[in-house]
């Protein structure tokens, strides 16, 4: 298979790396140069890497680079069965590529997306055949992260929808089915991780120190919440909110928090630019958490029934099916449980309990009880029978 990659920055480049790996033959565009040489550099450190840590041999390397080929205009991607394009986030400017590339490719190539928060709809409809478009969302690094959230926009015909995913799970990846609603599952399903322990933060219930140790102690998670927000980015992590925030209508239960704002604003984005919620300049001490076994539990039940109560809203609205949802959240971000089978473990019953006291006590939509969480514990099911295992 010829896989065409249109940008080689951080995506683009991780994409090329996955295909090539799995034997397609990979040409890369990029309008700039420059990041056409940075990606193949980077490309050989991250395979002398795995050779010497004995993950591959220099075999193994020289297929994978012998694989890819770099070009520096788009007709070089004329021969791909499989475009993905991963270039700035701007739907102008993607549209515009794709009505072009589709001058060059044949009548039955798929032209696919890697965009995070643009409708596949409206970038689908940029073509002359929309129903050979389609979104395929890698997570970063993508060839590190196993989960790839496949989104038929409404055009996509199911036979192309059908092909990538198989094509995807070929490449040794794990396919999550998403509905083109904003976000997809991820990012949506995420937001509350950020979005309440900001809230708890604002409220002044713990510093982020405590939120972060709570979450990483009694939850399992790799990093906390202000970790992880330092990590990404604080503009790119308040900048995913704020527009799944406006392109829900401006639901209250994914509003951005002026502490974000104000961080990214006065530009301490985080590890990048050496303050975030902590600092990151050299001796700098971190703050110690206050280590109260009563305040963590609440952070943590508060964060994750939250979490819960957003998977749950996801299913109920059909974004994607529940072993979708939960293999999304660990395998695209590293959760150390699905959400739903997190619920059904903890008790559907306790969940709407714990939302319902929320709410009774902020009267706020925000809290509201998803109505399939209600339901089921109404009913006394769970998302998953007990011999079932999350995705298969
Ligand atoms: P990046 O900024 O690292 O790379 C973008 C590349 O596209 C640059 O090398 C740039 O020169 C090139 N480019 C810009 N306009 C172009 C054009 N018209 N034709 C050809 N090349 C062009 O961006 P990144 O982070 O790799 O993101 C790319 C896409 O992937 C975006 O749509 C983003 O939303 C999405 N995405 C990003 C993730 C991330 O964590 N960075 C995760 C999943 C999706």
């Amino acid at each position: 298979m010829i896989v065409g990659i249109i940008g080689s920055g951080t995506m683009g480049s991780g994409i090329a790396q996955v295909a090539a790996t799995a034997g397609c033959d990979v040409k890369v565009f990029d309008t700039n140069t420059q990041a056409l040489e940075k990606s193949k550099s980077a490309l050989e450190k991250v395979l002398s890497r795995l050779v010497e840590k004995g993950r591959i041999d220099e075999g193994e390397k020289k297929r994978i680079q012998g694989n890819i080929s770099y070009v520096s205009a788009l007709e070089g991607l004329k021969e791909a069965n499989l475009t993905i394009e991963a270039i700035v986030e701007n739907l102008d400017i993607k549209r515009k590529v794709f009505e072009e590339l589709e001058g060059y490719v044949s009548e039955d190539a798929i032209i696919a997306s890697n965009t995070s928060s643009l409708s596949i709809a409206s970038i689908a409809s940029s073509l002359q055949k929309p129903e050979r478009c389609i979104g395929i969302h890698f997570f970063n690094p993508a060839p590190l992260m196993k989960l790839v959230e496949v989104i038929p926009a409404v055009q996509t015909s199911e036979e192309i929808t059908n092909k990538v995913v198989k094509t995807i799970k070929d490449w040794k990846k794990v396919v999550a089915l998403a509905k083109d609603t904003p976000g997809f599952i991820v990012n949506r399903v995420a937001r509350p991780f950020y979005g309440e322990s900001l809230r708890i933060l604002e409220e002044g219930i713990a510093d982020v120190a405590t939120i972060d140790w709570s979450l990483k102690t009694l939850g399992g998670f790799r990093m906390g919440p202000f970790e992880l927000m330092d990590f990404i980015g604080n503009d790119v992590n308040y900048t995913v909110t704020e527009t799944v925030f406006k392109a829900f209508y401006y639901d209250p239960r994914y509003k951005p928090a002026f502490t974000q704002k104000r961080l990214s604003e006065a530009g301490y984005l985080g590890r990048k630019s050496g303050k975030g919620y902590y600092n990151y300049s050299e001796g700098a001490q971190k703050p110690m958490p206050k280590e109260d076994k009563d305040l963590a539990t609440y952070i943590f039940n508060r964060v994750l029934v939250m979490l819960i109560n957003e998977a749950a809203d996801a299913l109920f609205w059909n974004i994607a099916s529940a072993g979708d949802i939960d293999n999304a959240m660990t395998k695209g971000v590293n959760y150390p449980k699905g959400l739903l089978s997190w619920a059904d473990e903890i008790g559907i019953d306790w969940c709407v309990t714990m939302l319902d006291s929320l709410y009774d006590e902020y009267r706020e939509d925000r809290y509201r009880c998803s109505p399939l969480l209600r339901k089921m514990a109404k009913e006394n099911q769970t998302f998953f029978n007990t011999a079932q295992i999350a995705g298969q």
